[in-house]
């Protein structure tokens, strides 16, 4: 019976609204004026103009809502921070051609302010939600006195413009309600910064503080918005003409109703869809949306992944926590610098590539960094954009600015790489620069030699932490007061000691010519041992923190992790101030640069590739099962199976390594780590 009433009544609203719709009017005439109590109504009926009071408060303002929508819903509104305080208000179109909102005491308490030269102007609501002023004969939209669509307020309906039009030095941006019953400015804002960028990115602001990036416009969508899905309910774009550049989108249904809103309350921008089924609106989109998206989470030089809802934060390649105790605890915010520094050189013009020039590692799938401290170029290619990043020190990153097709324009970034997010399926590419000691997977000849440092220093940091694990859980089970010298006698100690003068000598006295490379703890070189081995050398930098007590047990605790198909560790030297660690040298690179190169991947057939899968997996087995230590090695992957001269697997980089109890079978970690 309740229902039947509810239905009666409702019928009996819609039918009163009609009639009032048949009789509305949508145009103020010249010199007209309308009081508070009527309103203008748009000629299918879809929007209002008029007076309104939000909760309990007899403040009236005047703006322009959704007719057809019970929930009142104003998408804009003319004397936000001025509301009139009775009910004496009243709007006229003055011969000027301006609409001006008066009060009872005559004072004018908003008005538009077109200085055009005008004969009989009107003003109209259309059914865009435009309240336009016009000549009643010029029907024309670029001939327009004045239009709200030019002063959004929150919300971006369909067929705005949100952005600049250049002509009239116009910036479109969105401004929060300060509250749900308070139109009058919030701090957030959201809009465009650069009139010049023409593959901008929209800033979210609170108050004067970045909250929220789009990432920047790469030709299909906002670097920062995840792939278009077929079947959109809207079809969104980003405009550029030589007058105007701006955001809008169009419905792809006509008769469906969905909107873009700036909320202080949620601190997000929505776009709300009107569901006519539950007559309420539900959000499709909310920006920011995780962790990842709050503008810096991770401080500089770091890539923000998501996992179980929470924003994790991984230092680029090449680079480091700046603060490791603050990353340990998941404070981000002083985020990574570099491992080692840039060379800086710029390029050889005459040699075809300096030994020690800078190069780039490629990073997709990611929201590109903070455009604010960039500089672009549209008609440049790919590979001058690279010139001109090497040849300014500043520069720390380049991309294309279009992905579309080819790819075109070029955009470097300076200083640093601020707020990266992962993104599935974005195909957009940065190039990274980093010095040519931690490339690890350029193309070229270097591809090599750097994977062998990379993988001897990942080896390295992998093993120490092992073996610190291991010296730490001994040191627990003895009585502490062992020497270097006391376990040297046992005879667990296996690893090889060389002179100082025999290393030196096999990397002919540290030659530059035969450095590799330069990593965290110090350079690596590539040496020949006197019985013609050839060997790769890493040396202790006299800085590097390690205490000499500490290296030693570490040493002989590295020693202890040897199977053949691990990347082996063949001594060390220890001469006064000098530290020095003597690994094996793999001359067939990695296993990737067979499986993925096409002429090599033929070379590799199925014999050999199965010796490698068994190879591996017994490599596997001895870090799972049978050393005494109980390793997972986490980061495993092509790139870091390296492959000695009769295409033996050797599984390298244990920096993601980690080990558990003896007899420990399963864990949990919070962190996500690896590729
Ligand atoms: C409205 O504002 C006017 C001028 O500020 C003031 O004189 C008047 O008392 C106010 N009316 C009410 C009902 O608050
Ligand atoms: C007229 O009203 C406005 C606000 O509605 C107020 O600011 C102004 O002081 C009033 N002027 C007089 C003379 O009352
Ligand atoms: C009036 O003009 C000023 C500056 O020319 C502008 O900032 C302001 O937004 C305009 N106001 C309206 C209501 O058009
Ligand atoms: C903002 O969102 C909250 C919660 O969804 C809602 O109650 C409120 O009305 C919204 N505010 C505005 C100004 O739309
Ligand atoms: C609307 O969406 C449908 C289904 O995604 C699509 O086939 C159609 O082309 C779209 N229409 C417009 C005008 O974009
Ligand atoms: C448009 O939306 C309405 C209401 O949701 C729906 O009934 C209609 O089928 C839609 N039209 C098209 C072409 O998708
Ligand atoms: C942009 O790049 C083109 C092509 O390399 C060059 O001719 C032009 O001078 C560059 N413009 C600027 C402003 O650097
Ligand atoms: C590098 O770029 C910055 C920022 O545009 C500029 O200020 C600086 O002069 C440039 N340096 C060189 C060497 O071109």
């Amino acid at each position: 019976m309740a229902r039947f009433f509810s239905l009666m009544l409702l019928t009996a609203a819609i039918s009163l609204s009609l009639f009032k719709n048949s009789s509305a009017v949508d145009i103020i005439g010249s010199s007209k004026s309308i009081r508070d109590g009527t309103t203008l109504v748009s000629k299918e009926g879809v929007f209002e103009f008029g007076f309104f009071s939000l909760g309990n408060s007899k403040n009236r303002y005047v703006g322009i809502w959704y007719k057809k929508i019970p929930v009142r819903t104003v998408v804009w509104v003319a004397n936000r921070c001025n509301p009139i305080n009775d009910s004496s208000g009243f709007l006229t179109v003055n011969p000027n051609g301006n609409l001006v909102l008066s009060s009872r005491n005559k004072s004018v308490v908003w008005s538009t302010n077109s200085s055009k030269q005008v004969k009989k102007p009107i003003a109209q609501l259309l059914d865009s939600g435009n309240l336009v002023l016009r000549e009643e004969e010029d029907l024309n939209s670029e001939a327009y006195l004045w239009q709200s669509f030019d002063y959004p307020t929150d919300t971006l309906l369909p067929g705005m413009k949100h952005g600049w039009d250049l002509r009239k030095g116009l910036n479109r941006r969105l401004s929060a309600w300060k509250n749900w019953d308070e139109p009058c400015l919030g701090d957030l804002s959201s809009g465009f910064d650069d009139e010049h960028d023409i593959y901008p990115e929209s800033y979210m602001r609170k108050g004067k503080a970045t909250y929220y990036r789009s990432g920047p416009w790469n030709g299909i969508r906002f670097s920062g918005s995840p792939e278009i899905k077929a079947n959109q309910l809207f079809n969104g774009q980003f405009v550029y003409n030589g007058n105007e550049l701006y955001y809008t989108y169009n419905l792809n249904n006509s008769s469906v109703i969905s909107i873009i809103v700036l909320n202080q309350t949620n601190m997000a921008g929505q776009r709300l869809t009107w569901m006519p089924g539950d007559q309420s609106w539900r959000s499709y989109f909310t920006a920011p949306r995780d962790d990842c998206d709050n503008y810096g989470h991770c401080g500089a030089n770091a890539n923000c992944m998501i996992s179980e809802t929470v924003g994790i934060c991984q230092c680029l390649k090449g680079f480091q926590p700046k603060s490791s105790q603050q990353w340990d605890v998941r404070d981000w915010s002083e985020g990574c610098v570099r491992k080692s520094l840039l060379n800086c050189q710029g390029i050889d013009y005459y040699n075809e590539r300096r030994k020690d020039e800078d190069g780039f590692v490629e990073l997709d799938g990611i929201k590109m960094p903070d455009t604010e401290k960039t500089w672009f170029n549209d008609s440049m290619k790919l590979k001058e954009c690279r010139v001109q990043c090497l040849n300014n020190c500043s520069c720390v990153a380049y991309s294309n600015r279009d992905i579309r097709g080819e790819g075109k324009g070029c955009r470097i970034w300076f200083n640093e790489l601020i707020d990266i997010k992962q993104i599935s399926g974005s195909k957009q590419v940065l190039y990274v620069r980093l010095p040519a000691s931690e490339l690890g997977d350029t193309k070229g000849a270097r591809k090599f030699r750097a994977i062998i440092v990379v993988a001897v220093l990942g080896a390295l940091s992998g093993m120490i932490l092992v073996g610190y694990y291991l010296y730490k859980k001994m040191m627990k089970g003895r009585n502490n007061k062992e020497t270097w010298e006391n376990r040297a006698r046992e005879e667990d100690f296996e690893l090889p000691l060389f002179s100082l003068a025999t290393i030196s000598t096999a990397t002919d006295n540290f030659s530059v010519n035969n450095k590799l490379g330069e990593g965290g703890f110090g350079p690596v070189y590539r040496g020949t041992l006197e019985d013609g081995q050839e060997v790769a050398v890493k040396r202790l930098s006299l800085s590097s923190q390690q205490g000499i007590n500490e290296f030693k047990n570490e040493v002989i605790l590295i020693a202890k992790l040897q199977h053949r198909n691990l990347v082996q560790l063949l001594g060390c030297c220890i001469h006064e101030e000098e530290k020095l660690l003597v690994y094996e040298y793999m001359p067939n690179k990695s296993l990737d640069s067979f499986l993925f190169d096409q002429a090599q991947s033929k070379l590799l057939q199925w014999p050999k590739r199965f010796k490698i899968i068994c190879g591996i997996a017994r490599g596997l087995q001895y870090l799972h099962q049978d050393s005494r230590l109980r390793i997972v090695h986490r980061d495993l992957k092509t790139s870091n199976i390296l492959l000695d001269n009769e295409m033996n697997p050797k599984i390298s980089d244990f920096g993601m390594a980690r080990t558990f109890g003896g007899d420990q079978t399963a864990g949990n970690t919070n962190r996500v780590v690896g590729t």
